[in-house]
């Protein structure tokens, strides 16, 4: 693996991204157009691994993080090269890096259509369409729950969730959750006294993110989502899914959240997205980066 590369007249070379400072990723994130806050940057990097592309001055032209979830999976996220330095093999030398340090990992990652081609190059498979609803939310009816019990859900007890979660998501993801309760407004549905779904709500770009949102059932999501939509009316909300129709992508549209983007759940390895009957399943995304 080249320790370096040459794209256009600047000699690359990568770096840790935990050296960096975090206004650098910020400038990098919004010359794409991305919303990452610093603060969102940070929280990213301490979940998470990356390197970052660096000229000799020390000025970022690319990134790409890593985020290991138990001992064979990693998710792929944050991979960016600057305008000004795209179409000359960084985005490329970033992403054989990261492969080449997640070595003996299953991967998957959520492909923006400038990326796509970069992955099917790279042996990535394609598995989904990832919808971005987002809006400002107004106008959220009380959820109606049958035979359930909704309430807060305090991150201290976040250790409850491991388990149902890892239904749902295919992977031990306890660190990450543990992480995201840390900065997330939660709330948990109970059935007969056991676990039938949980959503988290976190600050993210320009307002704030639902997600994860694991249930059993559109119902169900759609009253953990409802949960937190009543809660933050007036303000910018963003719901990540995979649900192309049916009654929790209705009701998104419905809460005024339209499709701003879309995303593809791409995998190389063993296949990520995995949903049986009668499993909870993945409603709303943590991100787009932690999948
Ligand atoms: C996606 C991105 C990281 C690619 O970075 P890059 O430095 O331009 O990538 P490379 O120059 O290594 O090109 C990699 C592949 O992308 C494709 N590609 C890059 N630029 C292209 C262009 N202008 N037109 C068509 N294809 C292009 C090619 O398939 C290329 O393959 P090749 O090596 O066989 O030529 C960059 O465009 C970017 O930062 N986009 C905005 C942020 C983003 O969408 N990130 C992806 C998150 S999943």
């Amino acid at each position: 693996m080249a320790e370096s590369v040459r794209v256009k007249s600047f000699d690359l070379v990568s770096q840790d991204i935990s050296e960096v400072d975090v206004d650098l990723l910020h400038a990098l994130s919004l010359g794409v157009g991305w919303p990452h806050r610093p603060a969102d940057w940070n929280f990213l990097r301490r979940v998470g691994q990356g390197i970052v592309a660096v000229d000799g001055i020390g000025r970022v032209f690319g990134s790409a993080m890593w985020f290991p979830h138990g001992s064979d999976f990693a998710t792929v996220g944050l991979v960016i090269t600057t305008p000004r330095a795209q179409a000359h093999g960084a985005g490329r030398w970033l992403m054989e890096q990261v492969m080449q340090r997640c070595e003996g990992r299953n991967l998957s990652l959520n492909a923006t259509k400038a990326a796509y081609p970069l992955y099917v190059s790279l042996g990535f498979d394609t598995e989904a369409s990832v919808f971005m609803h987002e809006a400002v939310v107004s106008g959220v009816s009380e959820p109606t729950i049958a035979n359930g019990v909704l309430s807060d859900f305090p991150a201290a007890r976040v250790e409850e969730i491991f388990a149902f979660d890892a239904k749902a998501f295919g992977r031990d993801r306890s660190r990450q959750l543990a992480m995201l309760a840390e900065i997330s407004t939660s709330c948990i549905l109970l059935r007969d006294g056991k676990i039938a779904g949980y959503a988290m709500r976190h600050d993210f770009g320009r307002g704030q993110v639902i997600g994860p949102i694991v249930a059993q059932d559109d119902q169900d999501a759609i009253a953990l989502a409802a949960w937190h939509m009543r809660r933050f009316e007036g303000n910018h909300v963003r719901v990540d899914t995979r649900e192309k129709d049916g009654p929790f992508a209705q009701f998104l549209l419905e809460c005024g959240l339209s499709v701003s983007d879309t995303v593809t759940t791409m995998s190389k390895g063993r296949r990520f997205l995995n949903r049986t009957e009668g499993t909870p399943w993945v409603y709303g995304l943590a991100s787009h980066a932690l999948s």
